[in-house]
């Protein structure tokens, strides 16, 4: 469900039957203080028994010490296979709190509520729950379809703007990879978006959400056409494990729909034009383009080579064809990754 303001009436009987269930809300130190006990308040007023567990705000709690700490904890309040898990927070939250709901009891029913862009058009859409792992992003997890996702944008109205921007890289991927009628949008209407307007800002969601739903529904376990959503993710990723989390998801995910489009040109799979609008929407969203300096090569290469993407021993690659289509399982020329470093 996606609607300005379904945040204050979350748990209304409309949403779930929550009264007599045991609820864990997990969430994050700043999104528990933004809207936890809100929350919290409106669980008890539907006679729910609800708990709060928090983790500490950042890429750096989705691990599996992090994970193995929630579910002692909810070992310990007695969780059940009936209760129900309610991830309120960013894409972090939403990939722990899924993994662990996929992982306690061998599975509990949980709930998305995500409360950041990347979170609202990505992460809370379509079932990958996981952590990541000191030899790279999410290297460990599983496909778990939430039982519900809750999406109110009127929550982002307190979201740090860097924050929102990271958001935008991945309403510009889902656009430049699957629809030129929303990139051309997205195009026409960047300085209404940066300054959030709620109504466009809706409707850009509930298409991309659309659109990622039915990649979804064709591909759920991610063998096909899905990986079309890895478009920029593969350097995206092996920058943000280089520079050991430093470089947040979105961020690093419009530096990698830059760099992999230049590939793309280079290797004549795109037309500079469509490169040149590509980079010129990110620009104009303000987000960042240019590849920064890797101080460990060798661990963005590491990162490349073991990237969920690759297969045998060279790292696939997504890459655009054109603006709203893409060829999948790209082998990129080694010299190629060089040239960008
Ligand atoms: P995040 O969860 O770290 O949230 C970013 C920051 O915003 C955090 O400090 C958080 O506390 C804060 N925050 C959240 N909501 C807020 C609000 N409404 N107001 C104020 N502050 C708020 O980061 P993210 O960008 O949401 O998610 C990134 C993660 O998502 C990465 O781990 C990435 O791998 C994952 N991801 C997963 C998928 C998937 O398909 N499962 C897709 C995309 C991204
Ligand atoms: N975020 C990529 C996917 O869900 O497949």
């Amino acid at each position: 469900m996606i609607m300005p303001g379904l945040f204050g009436d979350l748990a209304a009987p409309r949403t779930h039957q929550w009264k007599g269930k045991d609820v864990f809300v997990i969430t994050d130190s700043h999104v528990r203080t933004l809207y936890g006990q809100q929350l919290m308040r409106s669980l008890a007023a539907q006679d729910a028994r609800a708990w709060m567990l928090h983790v500490p705000a950042g890429e750096h709690s989705k691990n599996a010490r992090v994970a193995f700490a929630l579910q002692t904890h909810l070992l310990e309040k007695g969780i059940r296979r009936d209760s129900i898990i309610v991830a309120l927070g960013g894409g972090v939250v939403g990939d722990l709190a899924g993994y662990v709901a996929a992982t306690i009891l061998r599975g509990v029913k949980y709930i998305q509520v995500p409360t950041t862009l990347v979170a609202q058009v990505d992460s809370s859409v379509g079932g990958k729950v996981g952590i990541d792992h000191p030899l790279g992003k999410n290297l460990i997890g599983a496909f778990y379809q939430p039982a519900a996702v809750y999406i109110d944008p009127e929550v982002l109205a307190t979201l740090p703007v860097e924050e929102f921007r990271n958001g935008l890289a991945e309403v510009v991927k889902i656009a430049v990879a699957l629809d030129a009628k929303l990139f051309d949008k997205i195009e026409s209407q960047a300085r209404r978006i940066t300054q959030q307007n709620v109504p466009l800002l809706t409707d850009l969601i509930v298409q991309a959400v659309r659109l990622k739903a039915d990649v979804v529904m064709a591909d759920a376990f991610d063998s096909g056409v899905r990986k079309m959503l890895n478009l920029g993710h593969t350097i995206g990723h092996a920058l943000e494990a280089a520079s050991n989390f430093k470089i947040k998801h979105g961020a690093a995910v419009a530096i990698g729909l830059a760099a992999e489009s230049g590939i793309a040109v280079r290797m004549s799979l795109l037309d500079r034009r469509d490169g040149d609008r590509l980079i010129k929407v990110l620009r104009a969203l303000r987000l960042p383009t240019k590849m920064p300096r890797i101080s460990s090569k060798a661990k963005f290469m590491s990162a490349l080579s073991i990237d969920k993407k690759s297969e045998g021993n060279s790292a696939k690659f997504v890459l655009l064809k054109a603006i709203g289509q893409t060829s999948i399982g790209v082998d990129v020329p080694a010299r190629f990754i060089e040239e960008l470093l």
